[in-house]
């Protein structure tokens, strides 16, 4: 399976997938590119120096129609068939989401539906949750949305910052993201509704 990774930053995230793809963690798969819409996104050098092509679209004023077709356009040209959003800043077009049919995931440091969008980790301790944790879920056009394919759960403590629960959740969002993709590699599940249904 060919993967597009999207990223806006640090990308540890795509790191973990890509020496997982790398290591056959997960299997007959290749990272065929990473794009991030920053050009300053640490990321980038992190992918090259994985031996993977890493190239920067921004937006440049555009509308994000058309921002999102060119990126479209160099995921189609590599033939990649999913489409991994590794805190890729932006939200996506509705034809971008059409362009590859349940075959774009996402993760997010909170246990979905609740804290969306951006700090959902301060947002968590702000609420006074106990538990929180990470989600990897398909992606359709709404914010933080679509058929969930794991969760872990994290224990929010007492004297947590949104930095310190973030770096605690962080490294549940590597293992998990590498465990979704590879589920989605290995193909062995359905989705029904809203609810993705493994077998074996
Ligand atoms: C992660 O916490 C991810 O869940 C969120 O943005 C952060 C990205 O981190 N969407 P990294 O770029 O993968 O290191």
């Amino acid at each position: 399976m060919k993967i597009g990774i999207l990223i806006s930053g640090r990308g540890s995230n795509m790191v973990a997938i890509t020496k997982a793809v790398l290591d056959g963690t997960i299997p007959d798969s290749e990272v065929a590119v990473v794009i991030s819409d920053r050009s300053k996104a640490a990321g980038l050098e992190k992918a090259r120096a994985l031996g993977v092509e890493a190239v920067a679209i921004t937006r440049r004023g555009r509308e994000r129609d058309e921002h999102d077709a060119e990126i479209v356009e160099a995921l189609r040209s590599r033939e990649v068939e999913l489409v991994c959003l590794a805190g890729y800043m932006r939200l996506l077009s509705a034809d971008f989401v059409r362009a590859f049919p349940e075959r774009i995931v996402n993760i997010h440091p909170s246990l979905l539906p609740s804290f969306k969008g951006l700090d959902a980790q301060g947002q968590a301790i702000e609420y006074g949750v106990k538990i929180s944790g990470c989600t990897v879920h398909f992606v359709d056009e709404h914010l933080d949305h679509g058929a969930i394919i794991l969760q872990k759960a994290v224990e929010v403590r007492d004297d947590d910052t949104p930095e310190t629960l973030s770096e605690r959740i962080l490294g549940f969002e590597h293992e998990s993201y590498v465990e979704a993709v590879r589920r989605v590699a290995v193909g062995n599940y359905k989705i029904l509704g809203r609810r993705v249904l493994f077998s074996g």
